[in-house]
């Protein structure tokens, strides 16, 4: 027996330390108190995780808040504990269902007609190590959601932030972009033996060299956009994998995992930090672990795969067909999916409701 008790109580020294200290490690709050009222803020995937936080947080420093998610219920949910803990009404849920491109320009067409601005994008829904499904428009769901969702929905917003400028775009991405590699030739994982965490790391690689990509192309007009890293944080992002698979490991080391790593809320202050702080005016095409500026992986300072990345995801969307469809006299083309989608704003009838009374404001 008591060949065990110097192991085990240094394994419990050590568990302890590391609970302790988790949240001083693992990065504390933002500083910043700055207030946001009078901004609107876009926020996908915020009825759970880091998003919810996210948007209770900044629903507290008084921003107008238009949470995209693909369960409206579970939106709407969220949204409303949100208005009644932070006492901010102007809390809003809107259907976006990042693996349907008709979703995402619904969704922005109706923030385009609805919103006088966008001053804050955060793009943070995010899919991890999901098995191999394919969005409604056939690219893999990783791909598809946590990248090629977020390209489209920020480009159709563009405008809108500009309009809004000084905006701010922030992507989340993960450290997991360290492993990732862009694979041109087989994005969507059709050629070769599907690799479900492969998959998720060439997602955020991706998001990553979006980020520095768009800056580029937005220098001089006052909106910015850099890319996070959260941390590791305790959220249902790892519902695809062992931890939540198997009972021993949900009901025995899911409880571990969930003590050592940050909480939602802590989750959330890194995308706090990069919405709203001082010190991130101006700051653009940069990478933050939690909420250091970091150098990504070297592949995600690849100039010129961030622009065969933009080409592709351009083409993959229709972003291109928009384009020339816009700069073509009318009727000289068949109408695309941007034109002959009409916006159908799909939100509760209590957010509808509460919306339009709003927006008389
Ligand atoms: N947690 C971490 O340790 C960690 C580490 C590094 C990076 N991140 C990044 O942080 C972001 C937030 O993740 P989280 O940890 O908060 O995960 P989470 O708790 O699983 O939340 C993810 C959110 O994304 C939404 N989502 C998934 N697919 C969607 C779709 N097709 N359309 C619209 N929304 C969709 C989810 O909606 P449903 O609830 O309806 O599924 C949920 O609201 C992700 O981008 C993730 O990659 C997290």
């Amino acid at each position: 027996m008591s060949k065990y008790i110097l192991p085990v109580s240094v394994f419990g020294t050590v568990f302890g330390c590391a609970v302790l200290l988790k949240n001083h490690v693992t990065g504390g709050r933002c500083k910043s108190k700055a207030t946001i009222h009078g901004k609107t803020v876009v926020i996908t995937g915020a009825n759970t995780g880091i998003g919810k936080e996210t948007a209770r947080e900044l629903a507290k420093r008084g921003g107008r808040i238009i949470m995209g998610c693909r369960d409206l219920e579970k939106c709407e949910a969220a949204a409303k504990e949100i208005r009644g803990k932070t006492l901010n009404p102007h809390v809003y849920s809107c259907r976006l269902d990042l693996a349907s491109l008709k979703s995402i320009r619904q969704f922005a067409e109706r923030i385009k007609k609805e919103e006088s601005r966008v001053d804050i994008l955060i793009n943070n829904a995010g899919v991890m190590r999901c098995p191999a499904w394919k969005t409604e428009d056939g690219f893999d769901m990783q791909f598809g959601v946590n990248h090629l969702g977020h390209f489209l929905l920020t480009n159709l917003l563009l405008d809108k932030l500009k309009e809004s400028a000084p905006s701010r775009v922030i992507n989340l991405t993960s450290l997991a972009h360290i492993l990732g590699k862009i694979d041109f030739e087989d994005l969507n994982w059709e050629n070769k033996k599907f690799d479900t965490k492969q998959a998720y790391c060439q997602s955020k690689l991706a998001n990553v060299l979006f980020t520095r990509e768009l800056a580029k192309r937005l220098q001089g007009t006052g909106v910015t956009v850099n890319a996070v890293h959260p941390g590791v944080v305790a959220t249902e992002l790892g519902r695809h994998t062992g931890l939540h698979q198997s009972q021993f490991s949900s009901s025995v080391l899911s409880p571990f995992f969930t003590l050592l790593v940050k909480s939602p809320e802590l989750g959330a202050q890194p995308s706090v930090f990069l919405a709203v702080s001082e010190e991130m005016e101006g700051v653009t095409g940069q990478y933050y672990d939690v909420m250091t500026e970091k150098e990504p992986a070297p592949l995600a300072l690849d100039d010129e795969v961030a622009l065969r990345l933009w080409e592709v995801s351009s083409r993959l969307v229709g972003l291109k067909e928009d384009r020339q469809s816009q700069s073509e006299p009318a009727g000289s083309k068949q109408s695309n999916a941007v034109e002959t989608h009409k916006p159908s704003p799909q939100t509760s009838p209590t957010a509808a409701a509460s919306a339009s009374a709003l927006e008389k404001h």
